[in-house]
């Protein structure tokens, strides 16, 4: 991937101000990591790259809370670079990413692999941890070692944590480091196996299937045991209506609870699986329309903090295959941003600056990152991105190793223009 460094002048740009969470039109210079002015600047006398930025946005660096980057152990479907890559093509400075890599990330020693992976790249990776050995849901992982070395938050995604005693530990030992445990939230007794959301086309077409309330219990069971131990609980890519509402009733009581959703599950339903295209396979499972009205509803008043896209790489070779026998997983990083601005933007539902605060502030206040600020002074961790630019997806020009996507050939509006971080500029025009 190109990257540039040196002297910038960005000019023409709408600025997003953290005190009125707004955009402002502004000229902005950056000089090698540092904003070094911001204001109406003339070209005359600047030295430097001028790129002109005909009224795009330059918003803090978008943040990527859930990503599986596939190392170590599936190098041919991701690694940390193609997934920085990816990520930075995407508008994203910074990504989270989960520990269902082989072997698990669940020691000091991995998570300073990642961290060592991850040096010298303008994309900042932050290592989640897993909350039991290997994932196998027995026995905790040394946690404080792990945050010790980077670890922002743990979980044993692609699972949940089954076991209640193992949670409730998990939350005790994650509250002493002010870390949140993060929960896939699917009862296994009724998800093992099953390959999308119970209702009539699952029955139609004769797929296994497993019902919204396999992903309730667990999230009611997790909101429990957080008001319980006072530890933080994170519900992961949250698919269905009923947990929304769950989640909302708790924070009012003051639970200590944050959520996340993912774009497949506010822009697709299980009639899509009538196409039997397996990069609609994925956990957990895209369901009705009824529920993508109560997620909408949670990301408009709340709820629901996070927007993170659970990008899953997967071979071409494992999802060419009949759709029950297909890993599940999409990936999201190049999409994300066209389809949030499409799909809930565009349609009304949120606004560009809400769109900011679920892509790059709340993530980062939820795992207690710095949150970046475009400030003179202010290390330069930004993206631009123009708002109406129209588009079609098109997996052959993705960064990322993998290519499963069920929105090739999409038309969609808004894409980054580039991203600065690190002192290095990319371009993604
Ligand atoms: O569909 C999914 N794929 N859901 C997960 O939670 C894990 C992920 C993966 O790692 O492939």
């Amino acid at each position: 991937m190109n990257t540039e460094s040196g002297t910038f002048l960005f000019k023409g740009g709408n600025i997003y101000d953290h005190g009125s969470r707004s955009f402002k039109e502004s000229d902005l210079i950056v000089e090698d990591n540092k904003i070094t002015e911001i204001g109406n600047i003339k070209t005359d006398s600047f030295r430097g790259k001028c790129i002109n930025l005909n009224g795009s946005y330059i918003a803090p660096g978008l943040i990527d809370i859930h990503v599986h980057l596939r190392e170590p152990g599936r190098e041919d479907e991701e690694t940390i670079v193609s997934g920085c890559n990816a990520a930075a093509a995407g508008g994203f400075t910074a990504v989270c990413c989960m520990p269902n890599t082989s072997p698990a990330i669940d020691n000091r020693g991995s998570v300073e692999f990642i961290k060592k992976q991850a040096r010298g790249l303008l994309t900042d990776v932050y290592p989640i941890g897993a909350v039991t050995k290997d994932r196998a849901g027995n026995e905790l992982t040394e946690m404080g070692d792990m945050a010790d070395a980077g670890a922002v938050a743990f979980s044993d995604d692609g699972t949940p944590v089954s076991n209640s005693e193992i949670l409730r530990y998990a939350l005790e030992y994650s509250k002493m480091f002010n870390l949140p445990i993060i929960d896939h939230c699917e009862d296994q007794s009724l998800a093992k196996d099953k390959k999308m959301n119970e209702g009539k086309v699952s029955t139609m077409l004769g797929i296994p299937a497993v019902p919204s309330v396999a992903e309730d219990l667990i999230v009611a069971r997790d909101l429990m045991m957080a008001e319980f131990t006072g530890g933080s609980i994170h519900i992961a890519h949250i698919s269905s209506g009923r947990s929304v509402d769950l989640v909302r009733e708790a924070k009012k009581r003051g639970v200590p609870v944050t959520a996340e959703v993912c774009p497949h599950h506010f822009i697709l339903t299980e009639e899509a699986i009538k196409s039997f295209d397996t990069n609609l396979r994925v956990n957990p499972p895209v369901r009705t329309e009824e529920d993508i009205e109560c997620i909408i509803a949670g990301l408009k008043d709340g709820t629901i903090d996070a927007i993170a896209t659970d990008h899953a790489p997967h071979s071409i070779e494992e999802k060419e295959v009949e759709f029950d026998k297909a890993p599940p997983g999409m990936i999201g990083l190049e999409t994300a941003l066209g389809l949030v601005n499409t799909f809930l933007v565009k349609k009304g539902h949120l606004s560009l600056e809400q769109m900011i605060e679920k892509m790059a502030i709340s993530p980062r206040k939820l795992l207690n990152l710095a949150i970046p600020e475009i400030k003179t002074g202010e290390r330069a961790n930004f993206v631009i991105f123009d708002a109406d630019l129209k588009w079609q997806v098109d997996i052959t020009k993705f960064k990322s190793k993998s290519r499963n996507t069920p929105f090739d050939g999409c038309n969609l509006i808004g894409k980054s223009v580039g991203v600065f971080n690190h002192g290095l500029w990319y371009d993604n025009r």
